[in-house]
């Protein structure tokens, strides 16, 4: 079977890593990249995904979106993981095409109207062009297929705060309208992509099967390395995006469980994702009220990070 999605992204290592396994993988119909700020500023994230695109030979519309949070002032760019440039601060082949006239909303609308029931969203970024979409046409969500969000963190604690991970955290006035919009959902986070670990051999092989595409990579995947090295004291990183894609295509190699989400859009627990699962009474039906959807709780870990190896080697 093959998917058609568009990927949702802020490039960022971890992005990149995942763009090369949409670029490449058999049975992904890559129809359009948008791109958010995040890990870099979002003219940066249109740019490195051009030209990821261009290093592997394709030719893929790439919309630009969501520059700042719908509400919060945008904190810096986390340039001390990823770089300044998003990639590792390597230098960088020019980039020849040039970005869709489109607004990433719009290239969302468009694309998910065109294919009714068949298109899959992955956004592995903070999710302003989701809530956009919705508010440009609140019915996407009766057409889209399947929206895969990495993101947010059930039982594991935060990334950037004790709560919360960085993608919610970066817009919890857009996730909360995206969790909720009643769209069949399912969130990766933090719980299964901190199990993943993709190590110096994994890119080794992933650098000898991608050409220049893999020697920008293993290159970014280097500088990447250092903060997981100091932060988490592992040796290789989490494939963070990429985990979406592992769900999307390996589902056996996870645990889910079904449920209602919401966000902490303020205070101190702000980009706190809260879940209560289905059928379970709390002491007022107000965390219960938001539509089912299903989050990932566990992951075989070392075989979504060989998978991911494989696919790229
Ligand atoms: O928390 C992990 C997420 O935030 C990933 O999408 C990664 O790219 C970072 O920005
Ligand atoms: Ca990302």
């Amino acid at each position: 079977m093959t998917h058609p999605i568009i990927f949702d992204t802020d490039p960022g290592v971890d992005d990149a890593q995942a763009i090369a396994i949409a670029l490449r993988h058999p049975e992904i119909e890559l129809l359009g990249m948008t791109t958010t700020y995040g890990n870099v500023d979002v003219a940066t994230a249109t740019h490195n995904a051009l030209l990821l695109a261009e290093l592997a030979g394709r030719d893929i519309p790439v919309a630009q979106g969501a520059a700042a949070p719908l509400v919060k002032p945008r904190h810096p760019a986390p340039a001390h993981i990823h770089g300044a440039n998003g990639l590792g601060n390597i230098a960088l082949p020019e980039v020849m095409g040039k970005a869709d006239p489109r607004s990433a909303a719009q290239f969302i609308v468009d694309t998910v109207n065109a294919r009714p029931g068949e298109v899959t969203l992955v956004a592995v970024g903070p999710v302003g062009n989701l809530a956009a979409a919705l508010q440009l046409d609140p019915s996407i969500t009766e057409r889209v297929k399947r929206v895969v969000i990495m993101g947010g963190s059930i039982r594991e604690g935060g990334n950037v705060t004790p709560v919360a991970e960085a993608n919610m955290f970066n817009d919890p006035d857009a996730a909360a309208r995206a969790l909720t919009a009643g769209w069949p959902l399912i969130l990766v986070g933090l719980d299964v992509t901190h199990r993943c670990v993709l190590t110096p051999e994994h890119m080794a092989r992933i650098e000898a099967g991608q050409g220049e595409l893999g020697r920008v990579l293993a290159d970014s995947y280097a500088f990447y390395r250092d903060f997981y090295r100091e932060a988490l004291g592992i040796d290789g990183c989490c494939p963070h995006d990429s985990c979406a894609l592992a769900w999307l295509l390996r589902p056996e190699l996870f645990t889910t469980a079904r449920g209602h989400l919401g966000v902490a859009t303020s205070g101190e627990a702000e980009g706190q994702t809260l879940f209560a699962p289905e059928g379970r009474a709390f002491i007022e039906p107000r965390w219960s009220q938001s539509p089912l959807v299903d989050v990932c709780l566990g992951v075989d870990g070392a075989a979504v990070s060989d998978w991911i190896a494989d696919v790229l080697a």
